[in-house]
Order: structure tokens, then C-alpha cells, then sequence
């Protein structure tokens, strides 16, 4: 186990549809945004030192057979812009869509961002891998062949700090939610790492928001305190577009999207319940 502490994981059908996320996000992320065919590597067990030519439309193939063209027209991010003039609103509340969450929402989207940075944008060829937090890792000495992947994406609160020799020290995107959230982000993560908000519910923005503008924190409706204070960058934040777990758990997972997740209140804390057993 490469975690210094249980990892504060959801419970499991929510791990795995998170992981699940990861993945399409390899297939996915990088191309949609730009259009361009753009070759994605997707492989479980890296070969230090070989340099694959890219493949044009590869990433474009593989992405359509999963899930369809229409996955083109979304970005990958969560923009204002389009929460100003809804044209569509969400067929579905959170975590696949935005239904009755949208003011939270704007308010939100108003002190962070939604851009991808140029020096990713600006690839020809762009090489993701997504690192996760398994025991196998330890010893591997797989560090600095993760290091040569142009896009490092870990999940929660994997360490790396300590570990750099085996999970490598780049950090381009980490997901996370506010109950997963590492409680000292500077430690683990570089100056320019990403931090994808994957929402769950509609607490989670309230939580971003009142961290990120100094607001009354919001303490109920999670089933593990969250950090109350978190030292990061708001121009850092991206919220993930929860289309990208209606696919993931949609088409991959094929959980019954009709029926999202519950929130379970208790006296004094929250439980998230995951959808129905499959
Ligand atoms: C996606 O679009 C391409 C070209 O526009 C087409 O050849 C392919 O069949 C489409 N795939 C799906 C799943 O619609
Ligand atoms: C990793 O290597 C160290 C030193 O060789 C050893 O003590 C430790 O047990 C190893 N850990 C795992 C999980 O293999």
C-alpha cells in the first residue's frame, strides 16, 4: 500500500466509478477539448524509455466506439460562460449533471477556472497516465518513468511526497472530492498540479465555495469532515463537467443513472449512499 494512512476513500461502488472516471478521462480529456486528433497512450504497465510515434485520430477511435461523437461537444471543464445562458439545462442532478445546482454553481465557477494549461494545450502529442494508489506500486521504481508522461493524473489523496522514487513527483490533475481532499494540498502536489472537483452533491460546492471565499464553513452533510481550511490556489480549481460521470457510469460501469446517489442525513453527519447494489 503506497497510502501512509487508510485512504479516505468512498465507500466502494463510489471508488470504483471514481477510478472508472480516471480512465475515461485518459481516453477523453485531452482531445475533446481541442479538436484536434491527438494520440493518447492508454496502458497499464509503462516501458521506461519507449517513445511510441503518435498515432493520428487514435485517441479519437477509441473514444468514439466507447461513448459516441456527441462526447465532443463537452468540455472537459466547467465553464461560467455557460451557466450565464443555460441553452440546456441538466437532465440529471449531481454527479451527472447540474440540475438544481446551478446557482451554487455559478458562484463557484466565478473565482475559479476552466482554462488547460498552454504548455499541455500546446502538445502535439500528448501522453497521459493515471496513477493509481495500489500496494504494487511500492518498490516498483516506476517514478521517473511516470515523470515522462506529458499528463500525470492521480486520484484523492494519494502521497507522493516520500514515495517520489516509485510514483514519480509530476502531479498534472489530481481528482478529488471535498471528503477526499488531501488537508495540506501544497505538500503533495506541484504549484501548477490541477485540483478537479469531481461533485458528488450539491454540498460540495457549497463547500469550495465558502473555502475558497472565506465564507461560514459548512460542517453538516458530509460522512467525513472535509478540510475547513485549505491552502490552495483558486485559480488551481477546475470543476470536472459531470457528463464525464454520466459516461463513466453509464457506459462503462452501467449503474442506473436514473437513480443517483443519496444523501442520508443523520442527527449529526451525513452518510453518502451509493446508488443501488449491482
Ligand atoms: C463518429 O464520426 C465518425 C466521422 O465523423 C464516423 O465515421 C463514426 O462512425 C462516428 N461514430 C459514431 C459512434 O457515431
Ligand atoms: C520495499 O523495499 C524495502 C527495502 O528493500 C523493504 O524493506 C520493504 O519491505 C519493501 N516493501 C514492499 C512493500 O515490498
Amino acid at each position: 500500500m503506497i497510502s501512509k494512512s487508510p485512504l479516505p476513500c468512498v465507500r466502494p461502488a463510489g471508488w470504483k466509478l471514481l477510478a472508472t472516471l480516471a480512465l475515461v478521462l485518459v481516453v477523453m480529456v485531452w482531445y475533446s477539448i481541442s479538436r484536434e486528433d491527438r494520440y493518447i497512450e492508454l496502458f497499464y504497465f509503462p516501458i521506461p524509455g519507449k517513445k511510441e510515434p503518435c498515432l493520428q485520430g487514435e485517441a479519437e477511435r477509441i473514444a468514439s466506439k466507447l461513448f459516441g461523437n456527441y462526447s465532443r461537444e463537452q468540455p472537459v471543464f466547467l465553464q461560467l460562460k455557460d451557466y450565464f445562458w443555460v441553452k440546456t439545462p441538466s437532465a440529471y442532478e449531481l454527479p451527472y449533471g447540474t440540475k438544481g445546482s446551478e446557482d451554487l454553481l455559478l458562484r463557484v465557477l466565478a473565482v475559479t477556472s476552466y482554462s488547460i494549461p498552454e504548455s499541455i494545450q500546446s502538445l502535439k502529442c500528448r501522453r497521459c497516465v493515471v496513477v493509481g494508489n495500489g500496494h504494487r506500486l511500492r518498490n516498483s521504481s516506476l517514478g521517473e518513468a511516470i515523470n515522462k508522461y506529458d499528463v500525470v493524473i492521480r486520484l484523492n489523496s494519494a502521497p507522493v511526497a516520500g514515495y517520489e522514487h516509485d510514483v514519480g513527483s509530476k502531479t498534472t490533475m489530481r481528482l478529488f472530492y471535498p471528503e477526499s481532499a488531501h488537508f495540506n494540498p501544497k505538500v503533495e502536489d506541484n504549484p501548477d498540479t490541477l485540483l478537479v472537483m469531481v461533485a458528488f452533491k450539491a454540498m460540495d460546492f457549497h463547500w469550495i465555495e465558502s473555502i475558497l471565499s472565506d465564507k461560514k464553513r459548512v460542517r453538516k452533510g458530509f460522512w467525513k469532515q472535509p478540510p475547513l481550511i485549505w491552502d490552495v490556489n483558486p485559480k488551481q480549481i477546475r470543476i470536472l463537467n459531470p457528463f464525464f460521470m454520466e459516461i463513466a457510469a453509464d457506459k462503462l460501469l452501467g449503474l442506473p443513472i436514473q437513480q443517483p446517489y443519496k444523501i442520508k442525513q443523520f442527527p449529526n453527519q451525513a452518510g453518502i449512499e451509493p446508488g443501488p447494489r449491482q
